[in-house]
């Protein structure tokens, strides 16, 4: 099909963007500073490049294709000189604004025109643009390296996370603050993490801070499709889609571990440890060890030795030379800190790592005020159902069985919690819950939550044993702590798809049970995870982490370490403003008096608040 020749006023319109671009950049020296220079320059190229290539084209679908590429690097234009203008604390220019506007509206309505046109739906696990030409070698490079859902959800993305910063308030502190130091400048990062508008804000900063990061999720339900798209258009290499199979999740795992040059990350941000254990696991595979040649114990582990062996026929020596650059990992979750210590006590730990959960301004905050939110928020857009007056049943009164069963009891539900730990069961008890084992509730409850990070806390047989329409979700990290391959494998039941992520299974017996995000983490998978303003203070952890394992490379040590005291209160002061929160401070008697200094720290190590 022949397109229109109505282009080139487009192209002319954005040429002008171009000629303020670099007036911009001139006027900007601060771009300089924060190291958003170049990247603004290549926004600015791809743009007209990109339409100039289009115009050559001979159909529709081609020109089209053009014309995605030249409005994402608008919109990567847009996202730099935002991001510099808000690092530099600049006005904004209307002129330029005014320009960009125009033309956003221009390719918008190019695309508009095209009626006979329908874009073509991206193809997951594929790359979207194949684009070779020299003309567009520049913006192939922004375009290519990434596999989202849709990159047409940008906008939104980037709308949403803009909402986010605006909740992150001790995030984009840091950000402002490390980023003219560049303390990260050059280093290959890449994280393994939830792909949400929050983790968008923690990206933006590591990259403000010179990374050159890639990403992509720790989970195959947890991306927000809108936020990867955006990331990506930024031309910073994400891959991750909401959705994936296990085989899509560690395809995008190694996409996301292998920098420029089949060159291996020197800093890794891990969610669950998925990232680290791959590295382990192939470098142990290097060195002779045998166990990816043996059967896997299920599923997941068999996809995770398959992709091994494929990498150890492609890319020979891969994982050793990786390990030999890695300098680092900081570790979100509490899942993924038992697997790290359990990792240095059998001395088989590659490289240091940071214990970011147990910064108390992110396990006593995200974990508990987080769930206390996102709980009840995921099993409500899942399933609608009424919670006030239901019996639930959270299983394990840690952080987050504490933050989930007031979530339920916020809600109304009369909640029954099941613990192993006699310190926690009398925790709970104190606040008034009722502590039972969960046989003896089976057929009594309604709601069924997992919160333990331990496995086979439901069993199959448990869900034979629980009344009809129960719901059963799991909002620990893995989603072994319900035996969802043994229904899933059960002769007599059967599965039924209410909507993805919401099943319905017919058990033997003749009753059903409703299954969320099939035994995933509920909140993730089925909302949109913790709200902002508490991630902002879990990933001002996360960027603290990465700054420090990098500025004392060379002193730390293969063993896991835990951010000082002083780092945790400093994340905690910067999201007080925000909530109007004011601060006594001590008086050099008083401070005297309790023998801490007047700016902290203020508690020993041992305290537990
Ligand atoms: N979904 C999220 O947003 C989110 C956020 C943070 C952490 N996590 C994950 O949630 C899980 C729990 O984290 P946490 O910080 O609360 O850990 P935690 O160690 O504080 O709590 C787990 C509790 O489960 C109890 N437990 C263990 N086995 C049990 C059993 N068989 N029956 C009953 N109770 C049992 C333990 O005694 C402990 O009190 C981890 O997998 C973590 O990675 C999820």
């Amino acid at each position: 099909m022949k397109r229109k020749h109505h282009d080139l006023e487009v192209w002319r319109e954005s040429m002008d963007v171009v000629t303020d671009c670099y007036r911009l950049s001139a006027d900007f020296p601060s771009a300089e500073r924060y190291g958003l220079s170049s990247q603004i320059r290549r926004a600015t190229v791809s743009i007209p490049a990109n339409i100039a290539e289009g115009a050559a084209r001979q159909t529709t679908k081609e020109f089209i294709q053009f014309l995605y590429i030249a409005r994402a690097s608008l919109v990567e234009l847009e996202t730099h000189i935002e991001i510099t203008r808000r690092l530099s604390f600049c006005g904004a220019d209307t002129d330029l604004n005014e320009r960009l506007d125009r033309l956003f509206a221009k390719l918008n309505q190019l695309h508009k025109n095209q009626t006979s046109f329908k874009p073509q739906e991206p193809v997951k696990g594929t790359r979207m643009n194949s684009v070779t030409s020299p003309v567009s070698r520049l913006s192939s490079l922004v375009a290519n390296d990434y596999k989202v859902r849709d990159i047409k959800l940008a906008d939104l993305g980037r709308q949403r996370i803009r909402m986010a910063e605006e909740e992150m308030p001790g995030l984009m502190s840091i950000r402002a603050q490390y980023a003219p130091q560049q303390p990260l400048k050059g280093v290959r990062l890449s994280g393994s993490l939830h792909m949400t508008k929050e983790t968008a804000v923690l990206i933006e900063t590591l990259v403000a801070l010179g990374a050159n990061v890639r990403w992509a999720s720790c989970n195959i339900f947890s991306t927000q499709d809108d936020c990867a798209s955006a990331i990506a258009v930024t031309g910073i290499p994400v891959f991750a889609w909401k959705g994936e199979s296990l085989e899509e999740y560690w395809d995008c795992t190694l996409e996301m571990l292998t920098h420029e040059g089949m060159k291996g990350p020197e800093l890794i941000v891990d969610d669950g440890g998925d990232a680290t254990l791959l590295i382990h696991k192939g470098v142990d595979m290097e060195n002779g060890d045998k166990w990816v040649d043996a059967p896997g114990a299920n599923h997941e582990e068999q996809v995770i030795k398959d992709l091994l062996k494929r990498t150890r026929s492609e890319r020979p020596g891969f994982w050793k030379t990786v390990a030999k650059d890695w300098r680092g990992v900081s570790e979100e979750t509490t899942t993924g800190v038992h697997r790290l210590y359990q990792m240095m006590e059998a001395g088989k730990l590659l490289v240091p790592a940071i214990n970011v959960n147990d910064s108390v301004t992110k396990s006593k905050f995200d974990n508990l005020y987080g769930c206390r939110e996102s709980l009840a928020d995921g099993i409500k857009r899942a399933t609608d159902l009424m919670i006030a007056g239901k019996v639930a049943v959270v299983c394990g009164y840690g952080d987050v069985g504490k933050g989930s069963s007031h979530s339920l009891r916020g809600f109304g539900a009369r909640v029954i919690i099941t613990e192993i730990d006699p310190i926690n069961a009398l925790q709970a008890a104190m606040e008034g819950f009722e502590v039972k084992t969960i046989e003896e509730v089976l057929g009594e409850a309604d709601i069924f939550v997992t919160t333990t990070g331990n496995k086979d806390i439901i069993t199959y047989e448990h869900m034979q044993g629980m009344k009809n329409n129960a719901l059963v979700c799991n909002i620990g990290h893995f989603d072994n702590e319900i035996q969802i391959d043994q229904l899933n494998e059960a002769e007599d039941v059967v599965k039924e798809e209410v909507k993805p992520q919401v099943h319905r299974y017919k058990l033997g017996n003749g009753r059903h049970i409703y299954v969320l995000a099939e035994g995933r983490l509920v909140n993730l998978g089925c909302a949109h995870g913790h709200p902002a303003f508490v991630m902002s203070n879990s990933f001002s952890n996360q960027t603290l982490a990465q700054i420090d394992l990098w500025k004392n490379k060379d002193t730390y040590e293969k063993t896991v370490y835990r951010l000082p005291k002083k780092l945790d209160e400093e994340v905690a002061r910067l999201h007080l403003a925000q909530i109007g929160v004011k601060l006594t401070t001590l008086t050099q008697a008083q401070a005297d008096y309790l023998g801490v200094p007047v700016e902290g720290p203020y508690k020993p190590e041992h305290y537990r608040y």
